[in-house]
């Protein structure tokens, strides 16, 4: 039994999912989560607090999040009480691999349809013509194995020339990296989503970690996963966002919440369009980040935050 928590409309499709999902990238070598029991904690703990939207990818874990998130929803009988968001790599964007790769999918995922397939990243070495892979997805929807389309990581001019493509159906989300120290996203693509109806799903909505306020200037680990080159985590940096972490704690404490739940809350205060999906390597993680939804920041808190994250410039050439 899953508990109420705050919706969203999924664009123009008429569905219901919850404000905020769970990323599921964190199954992998990559950030760690690599034995099923854990996932499938993981997996259980954000479905009975509300949770029913699960983002993964083909290449998470080389199919290992796919995998153990289709055990999981098997085993907890859940499958038809969630949304499966997953994603197409752009090397995968032939016709005939965006094809077979779906049905790899479909069988990892122990399920006969998927609900969201996304374009995971445009095509960058391979020359595959947008309208190529975009009636291959199509052709999908029409024999009923995908439910809805959604891009990834695509500039409005190419989301654009992707929607031109489709003739049966539109897309319905664009996701994004988006977070209180990589604000990029403000500047066209998000105001493009919300005059178009289209659902923005922002990714490394905590920036890896780096505004739960457990990491400080002074207590900086070497990473060992996808984090050891991330420029978010270099000292000079991490020195900046230190300073907006500070206030995301000075805040949180005024409403009794985590420096977690105020950087999500703000995102999803600024837009309504918006439904972050927070990975998490524990149930407490999980349970910490389902407490951004269902209250909002006052505007003044709001603000103040606003003002600090604006200026501060993660310099990438490190
Ligand atoms: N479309 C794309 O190109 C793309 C790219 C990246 C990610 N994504 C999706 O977005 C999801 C989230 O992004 P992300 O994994 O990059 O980063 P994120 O959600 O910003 O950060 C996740 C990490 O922060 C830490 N954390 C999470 N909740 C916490 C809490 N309440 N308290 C303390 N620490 C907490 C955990 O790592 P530690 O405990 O080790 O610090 C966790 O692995 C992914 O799972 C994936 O589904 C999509």
């Amino acid at each position: 039994m899953s508990e109420e928590i705050e919706k969203i409309d999924l664009g123009w499709t008429g569905e219901r999912v919850s404000r905020i999902g769970l990323g599921l990238w964190q199954i992998s070598e990559t950030w760690g989560v690599t034995n099923y029991e854990d996932a499938k904690k993981i997996i259980e703990t954000a479905y009975e607090n509300g949770v029913n939207f699960f983002d993964t990818a083909m290449v998470y874990g080389d199919g290992l999040s796919e995998e153990y998130l289709g055990k999981a929803l098997k085993e907890l009988g859940i499958r038809d009480e969630v949304f499966i968001a997953t994603k197409i790599p752009g090397q995968y964007l032939s016709r005939d691999d965006v094809l077979r790769a779906t049905q790899l999918s479909l069988k990892r995922l122990q399920t006969d349809v998927i609900d969201l397939m996304q374009v995971h990243w445009p095509p960058l070495w391979h020359n595959f013509p947008t309208c190529e892979y975009m009636e291959a997805l199509e052709q999908l929807l029409n024999m009923g194995l995908i439910r809805y389309i959604g891009l990834s990581d695509f500039p409005v001019e190419l989301i654009e020339s992707a929607r031109a493509c489709l003739s049966t159906t539109d897309i319905v989300s664009i996701q994004v990296r988006y977070n209180l120290v990589e604000r990029d996203a403000e500047k066209e693509i998000i105001p493009y989503a919300l005059r178009e109806d289209l659902i923005v799903i922002p990714w490394s909505p905590l920036a890896k970690g780096a505004l739960t306020g457990k990491y400080t200037p002074d207590n900086l680990p070497q990473f060992q996963d996808v984090r050891s080159r991330e420029p978010i985590f270099h000292p000079d940096n991490f020195k900046k966002i230190y300073k907006l972490v500070e206030l995301l704690n000075e805040i949180a404490s005024k409403y009794g919440k985590t420096p977690a739940q105020v950087a999500l809350n703000w995102i999803v205060t600024a837009y309504p369009n918006t439904l972050p999906i927070p990975g998490a390597k524990n149930p407490q993680q999980v349970l910490d980040n389902i407490g951004c939804v269902g209250w909002r920041l006052e505007f003044d808190d709001w603000l103040k935050i606003d003002q600090l994250s604006k200026d501060i410039r993660i310099n990438r050439v490190v």
